[in-house]
């Protein structure tokens, strides 16, 4: 069984669905509302443990009732919770989610995510020095994403770093991770409105630029590829991402080649939109390998 560590947000999503976006100022009437664990890496931690593989969450909840949710959530899909501790003081992550017009906006309150420091982290180090990979997003205080970058180089691990939500990152840290994965606004931030094919060929096998409908595109050291994502009827694209990453980083421990790896996430994403809310419809493994004979 490979191994994985998460370093990450985990959150409660509040969701909203509305069949209109209000303007500032400005009331509607939405139709529904669900109260779903989230937050990206408590997303990735459970996509993954899904997949089977034996996943260690590193991260904080608040010490409220949404906190207590969280973690039962995790231990639920069978993530390890021994380095996840609720913050005395501090209120659970929380993600506003408005899902309208075939689209979702998102603002996160961070909460005891941001007590995810590298102190914090330092703590964990011996569920990263088992992990085949180790995983990190952007929801979690910049520094320890830096310090982990580092960690991770000196342990010799494989380090996939999904630049969501969009921050600037050192040019160190962009070295020392193995993979990176943005999409495409994420991109334009990361690399400042560089050219996308150059900026490429700088990375092969390291960067993968998510491009939604269209797919991936990666350069392989020899030519630019894409692979393309499958369609499917979406009801929720929330956490869509999140199992992307996940699945990829799944494969690339099985040591999949980075085509395969990308088939496999694309469908693993592609599953998890035909439900509501980023967990709901994450697949289990079964289901993705179904969907690929299909
Ligand atoms: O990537 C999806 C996640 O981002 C949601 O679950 C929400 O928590 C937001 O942070
Ligand atoms: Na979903």
């Amino acid at each position: 069984m490979i191994k994985l560590a998460v370093v990450g947000s985990s959150s409660m999503d509040l969701v909203v669905t509305s069949a209109k976006r209000p303007k500032a100022g400005e009331t509607v009437l939405g139709e529904s509302f669900i109260t779903v664990p989230g937050g990206k890496g408590a997303n990735q931690a459970v996509a993954a443990a899904r997949l089977g593989a034996e996943v260690s969450m590193i991260g904080c909840v608040g010490d409220d009732f949404y906190g207590e949710i969280i973690l039962e959530n995790l231990k639920k899909n069978g993530v390890n919770t021994e380095y996840v501790e609720p913050v005395t003081g501090s209120a659970s992550g929380t993600a506003h989610i408005i899902l309208s017009e075939g689209d979702n906006s998102i603002i996160v309150v961070k909460g005891a995510n941001d007590f995810i420091t590298p102190d914090y982290v330092q703590k964990a180090q011996k569920a990263i020095e088992e992990a085949d990979i180790v995983m990190v997003q952007q929801e979690i205080p910049e520094e320890t994403v830096e310090y982990l970058a580092e960690l991770c180089k000196k342990l010799q691990k494989r380090l996939l770093l999904n630049p969501a939500p969009a921050r600037k990152l050192s040019e160190d840290v962009i070295q020392q991770a193995a993979f990176l994965t943005p999409n495409e606004h994420e991109f334009e931030i990361l690399f400042n409105g560089r050219d996308r094919a150059e900026v490429l060929t700088e990375h092969p096998n390291k960067l993968f630029i998510t491009e939604g409908k269209n797919g991936v595109r990666y350069f392989d050291g020899h030519e630019e590829r894409v692979v393309p994502s499958f369609v499917v009827e979406a009801v929720d694209t929330t956490g869509a991402g999140d199992t992307f990453n996940a699945a990829f980083a799944v494969a690339v421990a099985e040591g999949k080649s980075y085509d395969e790896c990308l088939i496999f996430a694309n469908r693993a994403a592609s599953i998890s939109v035909t439900k509501l809310g980023a967990q709901g419809g994450m697949p289990v493994r079964a289901e993705v390998e179904r969907g690929l004979e299909a």
